[in-house]
């Protein structure tokens, strides 16, 4: 996926700068062109050599070192680049691309490139917990930027919290991704749900499945990799929000049909991969049940709406996707769901086979489409059977 690729990696001032040669090592080891660009507080921290060893490249810190040479390193880094990385990304250089300062060689290059650009935030938790830091970081986002989150842990600051230099591995796995798509979905308005829903019985007990979350977020990864602009209704708040996608978190089916059906109307392609409570409790008590109370507890229920079928209902546009969790026969149970609820193309997987449905990270799925034709899968990673769902969605959608 590297070889050959021309990456700019841009080392602002954090201390995790370090951790940047890490990155380029691993970059050039994969057969990657890098080129690296110094922040004038980063090359306090590291050597510029260090960078320069590492890349094989001449590393720019200062503007104006050779002027003779500028106009070409400025423009041409960033007209040669396949994929731009801030790592580590301060919360400065961050702020400074968000309101349109160019003044010096890494925010220049930023903002003369039509590259993805990946920023990695690396910081204190306070500074990037910082409303002001959060408000750049959404506007660029809405810009079409793309941020991981930073992982919480010990940070250089002797405190513990979210801040920390994601693993490489990590920043590696997400460079692969962008480098990866083909902007199959580009302009298109991606809606997906993860995760299961939570119905409260009391303050402290719900209904709930084993639905992680991940295959929905592996689905909305990859149509973010599209270039779809991609919101995720997530049930889960333990994953990292994939790169490029707006995660709005809800608790129980309600919440969930209340925001899918805002932003149904608008979206050309909705996706529903969240398992979805069928019932809930018809009250919820609002203090703890106790068991001192009642030797036997019923818990009444009540119908959830089912959402999906709604969003069947009053489509008009939109290219809808369903999911179908089945222990048997899980071929004619999905093709019932097509024509039931409307839909273009099913998932369906077999939640009983080893590797396959809950809490897993593979799958095992059939598609089906509104013709009631049917596609077979092996087992596979979500990651990978996300990018068929969403390359097939792609590709009915270019038919219409
Ligand atoms: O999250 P993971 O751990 O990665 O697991 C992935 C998964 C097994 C949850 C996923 O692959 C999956 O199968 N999701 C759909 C689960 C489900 O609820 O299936 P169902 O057959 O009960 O429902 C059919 C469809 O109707 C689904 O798209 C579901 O989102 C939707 N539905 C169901 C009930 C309801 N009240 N409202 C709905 O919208």
């Amino acid at each position: 996926m590297f070889q050959n690729k021309h990456i700019v990696v841009g080392i602002s001032g954090g201390i995790a700068a370090f951790k940047a040669a890490g990155l380029v090592s691993q970059l050039r080891q994969h057969g990657a062109d890098v080129h690296c660009i110094m922040t004038e507080h980063a090359a306090k921290l590291v050597t510029p050599i260090t960078f320069g060893e590492l890349s094989g490249n001449d590393v720019i810190v200062d503007m104006f070192a050779n002027i003779s040479k500028w106009d070409v390193e400025h423009i041409s880094l960033a007209q040669m680049a396949d994929l731009f990385v801030i790592a580590p990304a301060t919360a400065n250089i961050i702020g400074k691309v968000a309101n349109g300062i160019a003044d010096d060689m890494l925010s220049t290059t930023i903002m003369a490139t039509k590259a993805k650009v990946l920023f990695v935030p690396a910081m204190n938790t306070n500074m990037y917990e910082n409303p002001i830091v959060q408000g750049n970081i959404e506007k660029l986002k809405t810009l079409g930027y793309f941020f991981m989150e930073p992982e919480i842990g010990h940070l250089a600051c002797n405190t513990v919290g979210k801040g920390r230099f994601p693993e490489l591995d990590m920043i590696m796995e997400e460079m692969e991704y962008l480098l990866s798509g083909n902007q199959l979905l580009q302009g298109k308005k991606v809606l997906v749900s993860a995760g299961g829903t939570k119905e409260n019985i009391d303050p402290v007990r719900y209904i709930g499945n084993r639905s992680s979350g991940k295959m929905g977020y592996a689905v909305a990864r990859a149509a973010a990799m599209e270039g779809a602009n991609v919101t995720l209704v997530s049930c889960n708040r333990e994953l990292p929000v994939p790169v490029g996608v707006h995660a709005i978190y809800v608790k129980n089916a309600c919440d969930m049909e209340k925001v899918m059906n805002e932003f149904y109307e608008d979206c050309d392609v909705a996706i529903m991969a969240a398992a979805v409570s069928d019932y809930r409790p018809v009250t919820e008590a609002m203090k703890k049940i106790k068991k001192e109370d009642c030797e036997t507890l019923t818990i009444n229920l009540e119908l959830n709406p089912d959402i999906l079928m709604g969003l069947g209902k009053k489509k008009t546009h939109q290219f809808l996707v369903g999911f179908a969790a089945e222990t048997n026969d899980v071929l004619n149970y999905g093709k019932r769901k097509v024509e039931k609820k409307n839909l273009d193309m099913l998932v369906a997987n077999d939640v009983a086979m080893d590797g396959a449905g809950f809490n897993v990270s593979t799958n095992i799925a059939s598609i089906i489409y509104k013709d009631l034709r049917v596609e077979q899968y092996p087992k596979m990673s979500k990651n990978d059977l996300g990018k068929i769902i969403v390359g097939k969605i792609a590709e009915n959608l270019s038919k219409r």
